[in-house]
């Protein structure tokens, strides 16, 4: 079959209103320079096993999942992307909890992991690697590497003295605490930025020479100010080291801490959960094994706010000590409050996603938290907010456009109409008095055009709220488009109208064709009913096969004269009407 191009290469700005005569790119645009056979690593960060998931865990790796199923609609070879997610099991944090619900930590351990590994199988997180630190292959890939950080002199013992945060699992300077009441009104110490107790910590460990690395971890970054995106929290990573960089304690008292992995040669002494926790980034692709070296220098981490001194400060330091590079990219995002507070078991504010997967259906919540989240910034939860979104734009709007250009009433053959290059020719000036097409429906088609390209561009930023977005925009102008021709009012029998009707549903069909492409990675399911119910097999939706509106461009269209699919239910039921039928239905 003949390869046309995907998208047309627009004017720079791509909004030269009415210029549909522009030849095509050769290239497909949705496909960025990194494609081909290159690898790409994804990672969450280890989830605690302290307590529950929360939909804070889930929006993070979401965000991950998102990325990495559009770097497989990009790159389809299933040997390309990795993505690796797991829990954090080691540390003072566990010990404790495991403790206070009078638990072995291996029994809390198990529980806890358990419902991290369900959440995400039931919210379709693709991970390829799921990896607990419990693990024997972690045990050996964390001793190998404290091993190859000692052979190069960077640990040496000595007494550290100060305050440690066991909810946090990080030392603070005596400046980052704070005193406040405690239950019996007595001032007691707290980490000044998350609030938890700290406590006076003093014996002798093993410490890392971390003040040795603030040069070479300031020519990493400014080497390349994406590697941490957003760039505010890069900003803040620069700012941190122009503070002091004290060397790091890397090891606690096993009598004190016994739940984690023993310093090699050492069990007086247990190695620190954050250095534990980190190396499982390099377990999952098989350190100490050579092959892991094919896939770190792809690493992309995904992480919390409160998590990127230890990833963007520690972590690079410490793999350059063992000799290894840092990691590629590190994306960034901010927190979800709910009713404007920070969630916590404490405030009895917790919001449990399977309830929400529940209620709102697996895409209906990856959609919301995809398209509200903004990692710049932290994000207020509320259920009035979800149902809100999701009955205008999956019900209404993306929902209300497949049904009415596919509905019988409109379209009796069941078939993907033809386009009519006289009806809408792609020379803006041939349009003569008898031609019913629009200034606004070409711009409807050069933002349709553009659209992949932009949705690539926003992924590549970590800006998957704002692909949405744009996605949602074209969907509105879609519809606007439909509404303007309301093809409802034209007829199949008429010679006139029919080839304009069917170009105006041809048209509609692609754009949505290109929607559903692009929803993938966020809504799996919903944009898989889509592209049933348009005909698009599945190998015709990777992003090289995206060619849209080919007729316009004067290539032949393989969806033309098409069966629709068989599958003619809602594509997404609005909530209001189904979360009313279930209060009735509770009170009945
Ligand atoms: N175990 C460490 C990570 C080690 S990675 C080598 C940890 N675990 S965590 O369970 O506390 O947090 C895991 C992730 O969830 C972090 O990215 C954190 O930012 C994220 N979130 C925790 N609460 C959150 C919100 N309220 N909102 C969004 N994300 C939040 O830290």
């Amino acid at each position: 079959m003949l390869r046309i191009p995907a998208f047309r290469v627009l004017g720079r700005t791509g909004a030269s209103k009415v210029s549909g005569a522009r030849r095509c790119s050769s290239r497909p645009l949705g496909v960025g320079d990194d494609a081909g056979d290159a690898r790409a690593f994804f990672t969450t960060p280890i989830f605690y096993v302290n307590a529950a998931p929360h939909i804070g865990h889930l929006y993070s790796a979401l965000l991950a999942d998102a990325l990495c199923r559009h770097r497989r609609l990009r790159v389809p070879s299933a040997t390309a992307t990795r993505f690796s997610t797991g829990t954090d099991e080691h540390g003072l944090k566990i010990q404790q909890a495991a403790a206070a619900a009078g638990l072995a930590p291996s029994e809390l351990c198990d529980r806890v992991s358990g419902q991290f590994q369900q959440l995400f199988r039931e919210a379709g997180i693709s991970s390829t690697d799921f990896i607990r630190t419990t693990e024997a292959r972690h045990r050996t890939a964390v001793q190998h590497f404290w091993g190859v950080l000692k052979s190069r002199g960077l640990l040496y013992k000595g007494l550290y003295e100060g305050w440690y945060c066991a909810s946090d699992e990080c030392f603070l300077p005596e400046a980052k605490v704070a005193r406040q009441p405690g239950p019996s009104g007595d001032l007691c110490p707290v980490s000044l930025e998350s609030g938890h107790p700290v406590s006076w910590t003093k014996e002798e460990n093993y410490i890392f020479r971390l003040s040795q690395f603030r040069d070479p971890l300031l020519r990493w970054l400014r080497g390349d100010p994406q590697t941490i995106t957003p760039a505010p929290f890069y900003q803040a990573v620069l700012q941190w080291l122009e503070e002091e960089l004290p060397d790091l304690s890397v090891s606690r008292r096993s009598s004190h801490l016994h739940w984690g992995i023993p310093v090699p040669d050492d069990d007086s002494q247990t190695i620190y959960v954050w250095l534990d926790a980190l190396v499982n980034y390099l377990t999952v692709i098989g350190y100490p094994n050579a092959h892991f070296s094919s896939w770190w220098p792809t690493t992309s981490h995904i992480i919390g706010k409160d998590i990127l001194k230890f990833h963007a400060i520690y972590w690079p330091a410490l793999l350059l000590g063992a000799g290894l590079s840092p990691p590629h990219r590190i994306y960034v995002h901010s927190h979800w409050t709910v009713c404007g507070q920070k969630m916590s078991k404490s405030l009895g504010n917790v919001i449990d996603p399977r309830n929400c997967l529940d209620r709102y259906t697996v895409d209906g919540f990856r959609y919301f938290l995809l398209r509200q989240g903004v990692p710049n910034w932290d994000c207020d939860y509320y259920d009035e907010k979800v149902v809100k979104l999701l009955d205008s734009e999956l019900a209404d709007a993306l929902g209300g456009l497949l049904n009415r250009c596919t509905a019988s009433r409109i379209n009796p053959s069941g078939i993907y109409p033809a386009f009519c290059t006289n009806c809408f020719p792609s020379e803006p000036g041939l349009v003569g008095p008898s031609v019913r097409v629009q200034a606004e429906d070409y711009a409807l088609v050069n933002a349709v055009a553009s659209l992949p390209k932009q949705v690539t561009d926003y992924y590549d930023n970590f800006q998957i709220y704002k692909a949405l977005e744009a996605v949602s925009n074209c969907v509105r102008q879609t519809n606007g488009f439909v509404q303007r021709h309301a093809p409802w009012k034209l007829n199949w029998e008429s010679p006139v109208d029919a080839p304009w009707l069917g170009t105006v549903l041809h048209v509609a069909l692609e754009c949505l064709r290109v929607f559903g492409t692009l929803l993938q990675p966020v809504t799996p399911s919903l944009a898989d009913k889509l592209l049933s119910r348009l005909g698009v097999s599945a190998t015709e939706r990777g992003l090289a096969e995206l060619y849209f509106l080919p007729r316009y461009y004067g290539h032949p269209c393989p969806f033309e004269g098409r069966r629709l699919g068989p599958e003619t239910g809602l594509l997404f039921p609005r909530l209001d009407q189904s979360r009313a039928w279930l209060v009735k239905a509770h009170r009945t």
